[in-house]
This record gives C-alpha cells, sequence and structure tokens, in this order.
C-alpha cells in the first residue's frame, strides 16, 4: 500500500500554551478514505490545519507524496485541497470567478471545461454569474468545495463536510467523495455524523485530548470491538439464571421472560450453537429469537468516553426490547486500545 501523506511525531502547543496534538504518528494510503473521528476540541482541525499548512507545528513532520511541508511548502500545497470547516468566501466575488481564481493561485494554467463540471457536479452551474454573498449556506458550502477541487489535488481534506447542510447536499457530497476516490483522490475526512463515517470509510482513525487513539480498517475495528446481542423470547418466565448457564453472560429482562446474550462478533458461531444446546439441556424453551449489533457510533462512543464504564452496547441497529440491558464491555481510559469485559 502506497503512503501519501505521512504525518511523524508531531505535537502542537499553541501560543497560549495550550497544547493541542501530542505525538502524532499517522500513514494515509493513496487512494483510500480515512474518516478522523474525535469529540469537539479533540484536535482534528489543529491537525488538518498544520498538514495544509495553516498552523505550524510545534515539533515533528509532515510530508505529502515525498514533500515536507515546510522545506517544499509550495509542491506539498499544491497536492492538497482544503474544505475548511468554517465558512470563509470572498462576499463580493462570483462563484465562477473566486474557482477560477483558486486554481490559478497553484499555478495550474486555465481549464474553464474543468471549472464547469466541478461547478455542475456540485449544482452551482446556475448561480455561476452570482456573487457570493447571495447564495445560501449551504450554497457557499458547496462553493468551498467547488475551489478546494479547482486545482485537481489529490488529497482532500473535508473538516465536517455535512455539518448543518441539508439531506440533498450531503448525498452529492458523497456522491462527489465517490466519484474523487473513483478517480484516485485520495480523503480524509472529519465528522460527527458517524454514520457517514461508517458508511464512507475505508479506514478509521479517533483522536481524543490531542492524541490518536487507534487506526483501524472499519470492518476490523467493527469486528474487534463491535458487540453482537442475541435475544430470545423466553416460553415460561425466569426468576433468575439457572446455575448451569452462569457461565454465559446472560441477562433476564421483561420480567424474566426475555433472555439475552452478548457476544463478540468476533467468535459468534460456535458460541450461539453451545449457548443453545446449555439452554435445551436446562429445559429452557423458546418462542423467537433476533440479533443485534453495535455500530460504529457505539463503538466510537465507547472509546472516547471519559466514563470507563460506558455501555459499548448495541443501540442504533437494536431489534431487541429497550428494556434489555446487555452485561456491557468498557474501555480502559489509559489510551490503551483494548476493550475489556467486566
Ligand atoms: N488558535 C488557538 N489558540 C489556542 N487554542 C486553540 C487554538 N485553536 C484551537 N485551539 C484549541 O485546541 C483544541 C483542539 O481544537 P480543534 O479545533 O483542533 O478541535 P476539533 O477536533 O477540530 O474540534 P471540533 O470537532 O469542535 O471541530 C481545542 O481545545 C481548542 O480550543
Ligand atoms: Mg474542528
Amino acid at each position: 500500500m502506497q503512503t501519501i501523506l505521512s504525518v511523524e511525531n508531531l505535537s502542537k502547543v499553541y501560543a497560549s500554551g495550550f497544547r493541542a496534538l501530542t505525538d502524532i504518528n499517522l500513514n494515509i494510503h493513496r487512494g483510500e478514505i480515512f474518516a478522523l473521528l474525535g469529540p469537539n476540541g479533540a484536535g482534528k482541525t489543529t491537525l488538518i490545519s498544520i498538514i495544509c499548512g495553516i498552523v505550524n507545528a510545534s515539533e515533528g513532520s509532515v510530508r505529502v507524496a515525498g514533500h515536507d511541508i515546510v522545506a517544499d511548502f509550495r509542491k506539498a500545497r499544491s497536492l492538497i485541497g482544503l474544505v475548511p470547516q468554517e465558512l470563509t468566501t470572498d462576499a463580493f466575488e462570483t462563484v465562477w470567478g473566486t474557482v477560477s481564481f483558486s486554481r490559478g493561485l497553484f499555478g495550474k494554467p486555465a481549464n474553464p471545461a474543468y471549472v464547469e463540471r466541478v461547478l455542475r457536479d456540485l449544482s452551482l452551474w446556475e448561480k455561476r454569474n452570482n456573487k457570493i454573498l447571495t447564495l445560501s449556506g449551504g450554497m457557499k458550502r458547496r462553493v468551498l468545495i467547488a475551489k478546494a477541487l479547482a486545482h485537481e489535488p489529490q488529497v482532500l481534506f473535508l473538516d465536517e463536510p455535512t455539518a448543518g447542510v441539508d439531506v440533498e447536499l450531503r448525498r452529492d457530497m458523497w456522491n462527489l467523495v465517490r466519484g474523487l476516490k473513483a478517480n484516485g483522490v485520495t480523503i480524509i475526512l472529519t465528522t460527527h455524523y458517524i454514520d457517514e463515517a461508517e458508511e464512507m470509510a475505508d479506514r478509521i482513525g479517533v483522536i481524543n485530548a490531542g492524541r490518536i487513539m487507534l487506526v483501524e480498517h472499519k470492518d476490523a475495528l467493527m469486528r474487534k470491538l463491535g458487540r453482537k446481542q442475541l435475544t430470545l423470547q423466553l416460553d415460561a418466565p425466569l426468576s433468575a439464571i439457572p446455575a448451569a448457564l452462569a457461565g454465559w453472560r446472560l441477562e433476564l429482562s421483561n420480567g424474566g421472560a426475555e433472555l439475552t446474550y452478548t457476544y463478540d462478533a468476533e467468535n459468534e458461531r460456535n458460541d450461539i450453537i453451545a449457548l443453545l444446546k446449555s439452554l435445551s439441556e436446562a429445559g429452557i424453551g423458546f418462542t423467537d429469537l433476533k440479533t443485534s449489533q453495535s455500530s460504529l457510533e457505539d463503538i466510537f462512543v465507547s472509546l472516547v468516553s471519559k466514563d470507563p464504564t460506558a455501555a459499548l452496547q448495541p443501540a442504533s441497529r437494536a431489534t431487541s426490547h429497550p428494556d434489555s440491558q446487555p452485561t456491557a464491555p468498557s474501555v480502559e481510559e489509559n489510551g490503551n486500545k483494548q476493550v475489556t469485559s467486566r
């Protein structure tokens, strides 16, 4: 896998003395979609701003396709496009003018056909002669995206591109991102809508309090840290879990009529067969069963929670009864990536 962006031992202490980033190491692969997730103030924008040359690092280095962002900043910058979190646009310029100007800034020759395609892709073509101050908020955001794409960057940063935008723009955004990826563009995005990361990203990085907590392929992450639940509707309520089943992670709910088993997504099959066998041996029958699975959001909340006992329980996709309270695994608070069971 070819590395297009490499961040080494990066730290940032702002002039105020506030330490926003501590020893960040990160390699981004060419052509991937990488989602950087973290709570407010985690350091996402600071990291992106350093890579894009807007903020200076205190320590460490960043290379884009081998070009150091300080020693070789012109080349490094020309490879990068940034859609910033904050809306900042030249209000009196036209859409066409500002996007074309952005392209020129990077020394790229004029290419009206390319600019037209970008504006059409972003549904801005009708507004190309409008002054930016006459656009709606969502349209201004589209202009920022068009500006970031104007010089055909190889690496595109999207810092919360869908915050506060309507459903249609969100869908357009993700179609655009898919199209860019298909053309070989590497995409690094931050979002607080974790379902978006779950749908779009190849890899996930979690940052909290200025430190990278983990970087993982999305599927591997969900397999490793995701939990599943099997809920059985019992044919007769139980007052307690029988001693013969004490070795299983089981919970009774709904007045003893429902039995919930929480398990790792990784070794599910054998476990469930063995559990059903044990239930049958204990003379416990059931009339219905359903399974549910933790989402990336559940995993994320558990990882960044300050409460080490925060539940990693399946919630958003749960089909189980709301009363059921599974045994919750917890994450160690010291940044250790392990998930442990209570
Ligand atoms: N110019 C600055 N001077 C001092 N502290 C700053 C400055 N800019 C950011 N910070 C602090 O650095 C920390 C990280 O901020 P940053 O904007 O990188 O967070 P973020 O992860 O992007 O958060 P959000 O999800 O809210 O956008 C915050 O505590 C913030 O207050
Ligand atoms: Mg931010």
